[in-house]
């Protein structure tokens, strides 16, 4: 039997300690399984004290998850400190330096300095696993990264946030809005503890990058994501939405067009009767379309302490049974430079929603300002409701397929015209396959 493997573990919460707790737990059977013992040898956590139901006092303890990361005699760091900077990023690059394998879930890391550590990485012979930083513990790196590695792939995109898919399903279901629904998510501990990461769209924007990466052999670009949170959703977008035979949902997108790559995170608009509009509550989903495979689609828990413990051991078993596979799936030198694609250019259909004021001309001049735009219309509803500055109907309208910068210009011109009561609002339509 091969000689054991020494883990370092930086970071014992939630999803540390459940970790260290199954590597204890199935020893036996991971043993039998790869042919060699898996070791935890040192870890570093803030609190020695606290009861993390695993026995952990033959372990090396360190303060510092840097020192442990240079110095400790250990095979393979595992992070889970979180964080783009600071000790995660001190750490990972200390263990790199060593040429150790890195496994970790740290998904801001690796949106803002995955390249460059994945660089570093290659030039000391090593490696860094990640399948616990997009979407818990849905396997999409591995899929990404090997199982399609012979397709051409040319768009990717999902439900990557949660707390978000949370909120959206309550409002939908319950009726509950959305101040309401946002403290439950904390409540319940879904929410990251700045809640505007998740409802701003960033935390799904940090997963999207790194799967675009993986998607198109391109390097990591999160400042060019265009982000739209949830906070604009109303109750009223949701029922309408449900009325038209569609749901909203968070998705993040990722697709190859004819002048680049576009990487988008907003509010969509899809079919209520597609699979991914099922996908309710906490749950992630993520789905690839390619050449070779058509499109795949993949759901499961996105976070929590188990779900996320089962990527980190996915990564740290192949680890030990010696399995490589370079970083961003690619040789650094063979990564291309991300070329974006303009959110102006892209093309989609759009649902718009208009407060006007009831008055002579106004729909005509809609209407007007939509063809002047050359935006051909699906639909165009409007109801009249009384206002408390009067009379306004309010205007549904859903378009064909047209082009961001089109439907930017005809509501600024319908702005301008004066009929309006309330800033428009515009949702995506996304097409599936
Ligand atoms: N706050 C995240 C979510 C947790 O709601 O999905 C995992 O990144």
């Amino acid at each position: 039997m091969d000689r054991p493997l020494k883990l370092g573990l930086a970071g014992l919460g939630t999803v540390g300690a459940s970790v260290a707790r199954i590597l204890a737990g199935r020893r036996e059977h991971f043993t039998d399984m790869i042919g060699r013992a898996i070791t935890v040898r040192a870890v570093s956590a803030r609190d020695r004290s606290r009861d993390r139901g695993v026995d952990l006092s033959n372990v090396e303890w360190f303060d510092d998850p840097v020192r442990l990361a240079a110095e400790a005699d250990i095979d393979l760091f595992v992070e889970l400190i979180g964080g783009a900077e600071g000790v995660a990023l001190a750490s990972v690059t200390a263990a790199l330096e060593r040429g150790l394998p890195v496994v970790t879930a740290n998904k801001a890391l690796l949106a803002h300095h995955g390249v460059a550590l994945a660089r570093l990485a290659e030039r000391h012979g090593t490696t860094i696993l990640f399948e616990a930083a997009v979407a818990g513990g849905i396997p999409i790196i591995k899929t990404m990264r090997e199982s399609l590695r012979g397709n051409a792939v040319s768009r990717v995109f999902g439900i990557l946030n949660g707390t978000c898919n949370y909120m959206l399903t309550r409002m939908e279901h319950e009726g509950v809005d959305f101040d309401t629904v946002l403290r439950e998510a904390q409540a319940l501990g879904y929410a990251e503890a700045d809640p505007t990461f998740d409802i701003g769209g960033f935390d799904a924007a940090h997963k999207l990058a790194i799967l675009t990466s993986l998607a198109f052999g391109c390097e990591i670009d999160l400042d060019s994501i265009f982000i739209e949170g949830i906070e604009s959703i109303s109750l009223e977008d949701i029922r309408t939405a449900s009325d038209l035979g569609y749901r909203i949902k968070l998705l993040a997108v990722a697709q190859r067009t004819e002048t680049g790559i576009e990487q988008r995170v907003h509010p969509t608009m899809i079919p209520a009767d597609s699979a991914l509009a099922r996908v309710d509550g906490v749950t992630n989903a993520v789905a690839v379309d390619t050449d070779l495979l058509g499109s795949v689609l993949l759901a499961g828990p996105g976070a929590g302490g188990a779900a996320t413990a089962s990527a980190v051991l996915s990564d740290i078993l192949d680890v030990a049974a010696g399995k490589t596979v370079p970083t961003l799936g690619i040789a650094c030198e063979k990564l291309q430079p991300y070329r974006r694609a303009r959110m102006r250019a892209h093309e989609g259909g759009y649902y718009i929603r208009l407060q006007v004021a009831d008055e002579v001309g106004a729909f005509a001049a809609i209407a007007r300002r939509m063809a002047d735009n050359m935006i051909s219309l699906e639909s165009i509803v409007q109801r009249r409701k009384d206002h408390e500055d009067g009379p306004v109907a309010p205007v549904i309208l859903i378009t064909h397929e047209t082009t961001e910068a089109a439907v930017r210009e005809a509501l600024e011109a319908v702005r301008r015209d004066g009929h309006l009561r309330e800033e428009p609002r515009m949702i995506r339509i996304e097409t599936l396959a």
